[in-house]
């Protein structure tokens, strides 16, 4: 059943990257200088952290990541996102309040906690914000996540 189903995501993957090729630069260079196997589970990162964003995330930050005018800051090219993904990491679990400055515009708001994501769950969300929209930061592991939010203030 395990191999099935590894199979199956060998396959899927396999057939994805194919159909991927006619696609433009940034789909294929969120991927680029990856190995096979960091390949395959960027993927599923991506495919699991998108659905995960629709539910926890989309119906403010937007199914594009601009945000919501000046209530809720962009993901989408978001300097205050890209610059520390730890930080993100961390206000994606506890949530935050205060001014911030996000491609020079403040917001001042309040975003809610989500205590009950999972390590996993995190990590798929921020590789596919962090991967999506023009973004391109690799992969961020369920390990680094684990360690991360160990240590959030
Ligand atoms: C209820 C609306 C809401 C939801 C749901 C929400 N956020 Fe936010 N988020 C905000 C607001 C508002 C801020 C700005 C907070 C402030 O002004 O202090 C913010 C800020 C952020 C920031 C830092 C600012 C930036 O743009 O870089 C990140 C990163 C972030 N959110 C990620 C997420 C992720 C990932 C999820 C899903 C797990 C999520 N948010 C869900 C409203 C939301």
């Amino acid at each position: 059943m395990k191999l099935l189903t590894f199979a199956i995501i060998v396959f899927g993957s396999v057939f994805l990257f194919q159909c991927n090729s006619g696609k433009q630069e940034s789909e294929e260079s969120i991927y680029e200088g990856m190995d096979f196997r960091t390949r395959i589970r960027m993927r599923q990162y991506m495919v699991q952290g998108q659905q995960q964003y629709q539910i926890h995330c989309a119906n403010c930050h937007g199914d594009d990541g601009k945000g919501l005018g000046q209530l809720i800051p962009p993901l989408a090219k978001a300097d205050y996102f890209l610059e520390d993904i730890p930080r993100a990491i961390c206000i994606s679990r506890n949530g935050m309040k205060g001014s911030m400055l996000v491609n020079g515009v403040e917001y001042n708001q309040q975003m809610p906690e989500h205590k009950d994501l999972t390590a996993l769950e995190i990590a798929e969300i921020i590789t596919y914000a962090s991967n999506s929209w023009g973004n391109v930061s690799g992969l961020t592991d369920v390990k680094q996540v684990e360690a991360i939010l160990a240590k959030c203030k």
